[in-house]
């Protein structure tokens, strides 16, 4: 069953464009500032093969249920529940999505602050030490402040701003066209450069071996929620995304480019990051502070340094900008759509909304240091409750509708764009995946997560032990 479309929808323009869109979200900070200290904080390669299993098993699915959805009903993340089961709560899924869009986006600005400050502190050789100490000072005194990262905050959210009011074909599209080749060359650029270091070789067996004695359970609740944070999934994003993807394109196809081509990336990113490491005798387990502090040091011990240090620092803002699109892009596309608000005043209100909150997770590190939530700083607080929580949760939901509740048929007519392509036996498996791999597997990690041993229970209810 297919659903009018609004006229004046805007949408991609391209296969090319589409792809670098759905690309640009996936790619962000996750890549470059999360993956590698997630991975690095937790024994390297193990986590990695855990990370892609959850990626294949539950990210994947998830992100084509997204699109599927996105794209039969064209329209956002509330709207799209509305108009496949109208009389049903299924929307506050949409809702939840649109709550998780501020949350992420609250210390994703911050972030993305600390990076566009980064990029005119390298150029002014500001960052240019080799004592870690002193690149450590630095870091420091930029988070803990209250002006200027405040300041960089603010930035984010008006250049992020300005593409999306742009709209959809000549702000996101024309924008991650362009920067999603580049940030492909300069990152080959940097790999060579790590690369060719002496000693790098140490910093890929730590990629590439895996040791699973570091395997723990909050190991694999963190290899979940990095697959759904890294694939933009579980908050109707990939819906709101998939709203503007032309008929004729392949969706599971596009899926698979996407997760593939982020994984490149972020593997690309810890090539960069781990040999260079390695080589200058660090420890790779920093955490978030890794990027910032271990990376100005060891460009500023090679040759070239300075200048290698700019242009990671603009990959890894073109990066988290690009992704901070689509994030936006929830709210707005919810606020147009469902309250019709212009673009420009749905805009102008998300990026307030999301100034306010973010400006206490960049506070968190200096005058709200002392607020905490479950233990928890606020900024430690957004990403938690989001990427090992809400995201996963949201996961269970949209994978729950598409597997048991929006029909067989509406989800083989779509994923074949109506019989056109011939993908019944794949869309057999996704159908298996959606209707019982993603919901047990986020249940078993959740309650596991919780320090409930689901199977230990069942198997001594069962008497085996
Ligand atoms: N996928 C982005 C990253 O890895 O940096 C983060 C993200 C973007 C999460 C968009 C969620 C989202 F909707």
């Amino acid at each position: 069953m297919k659903h009018e479309k609004q006229k004046t929808r805007e949408g991609f323009s391209s296969s090319i464009g589409v792809i670098a869109a759905v690309l640009g979200s996936a790619v962000g900070l996750g890549n470059i500032w999360k993956f590698p200290y997630v991975t690095g904080a937790n024994g390297g390669a193990a986590f990695i093969l855990i990370y892609l299993l959850c990626l294949a098993l539950v990210g994947l699915p998830v992100m084509l249920s997204e699109h599927l959805i996105g794209r039969n009903t064209k329209a956002n993340a509330v709207g799209a529940f509305k108009v496949l089961q109208p009389r049903k709560p299924w929307f506050l899924v949409g809702g939840a999505g649109v709550l998780s869009a501020f949350l992420i986006m609250a210390f994703y600005t911050s972030v993305a602050g600390w990076i566009y400050a980064y990029i005119f502190k390298a150029a002014s050789g500001s960052l240019l030490s080799t004592n870690p100490q002193e690149t450590s000072l630095v870091f420091k005194t930029l988070v803990s402040g209250v002006g200027e990262p405040l300041f960089w905050q603010v930035v984010v959210l008006l250049v992020t701003g300005t593409i999306i009011m742009a709209g959809v074909t000549k702000g996101i599209e024309r924008v991650t066209k362009v920067l999603m080749p580049l940030l492909f060359v300069l990152l080959i650029v940097i790999d060579i450069r790590s690369l060719t270091l002496p000693g790098a070789a140490e910093g890929l067996s730590f990629l590439f071996k895996p040791d699973f004695s570091k395997i723990t359970v909050s190991v694999v609740l963190a290899a979940l929620g990095l697959a759904f944070f890294k694939l933009s999934v579980g908050m109707g994003a990939m819906i709101t995304y998939g709203s503007y993807v032309g008929e004729n394109e392949n969706l599971p196809k596009m899926a698979l480019k996407v997760a593939l081509s982020d994984t490149l990336v972020s593997l690309m990113a810890g090539i960069a990051i781990f040999p260079a490491v390695f080589a200058f005798g660090f420890e790779p387990d920093a955490g978030p502070p890794l990027l910032f502090i271990t990376i100005p040091t060891v460009f500023s011990s090679m040759p070239f340094g300075g200048v290698f240090m700019v242009l990671f620092f603009v990959l890894t803002a073109i990066a988290a900008t690009g992704a901070m699109l689509s994030l936006l892009e929830v709210p707005v596309a919810y606020l147009t759509e469902q309250h019709h608000w212009s673009r420009r005043n749905a805009t102008l209100l998300t990026i307030l909304g999301i100034g306010l909150l973010g400006s206490t997770a960049t506070l968190s590190n200096s005058i709200l240091a002392n607020i905490t939530l479950f233990g928890k700083n606020f900024f430690d607080f957004y990403d938690f409750t989001t990427s090992n929580v809400l995201l996963p949760l949201g996961g269970i939901f949209i994978a729950l509708f598409v597997g048991w509740q929006w029909g067989q048929s509406n989800v083989y007519q779509e994923i074949s764009n109506n019989g056109q392509i011939a993908n019944k036996g794949l869309a057999r498996i996704f159908l298996i995946l959606v209707r019982y791999v993603v919901p047990v597997g986020i249940i078993l990690v959740l309650l596991a997560g919780l320090n409930i041993n689901i199977i230990g229970f069942l198997l001594k209810l069962l008497g085996i032990v």
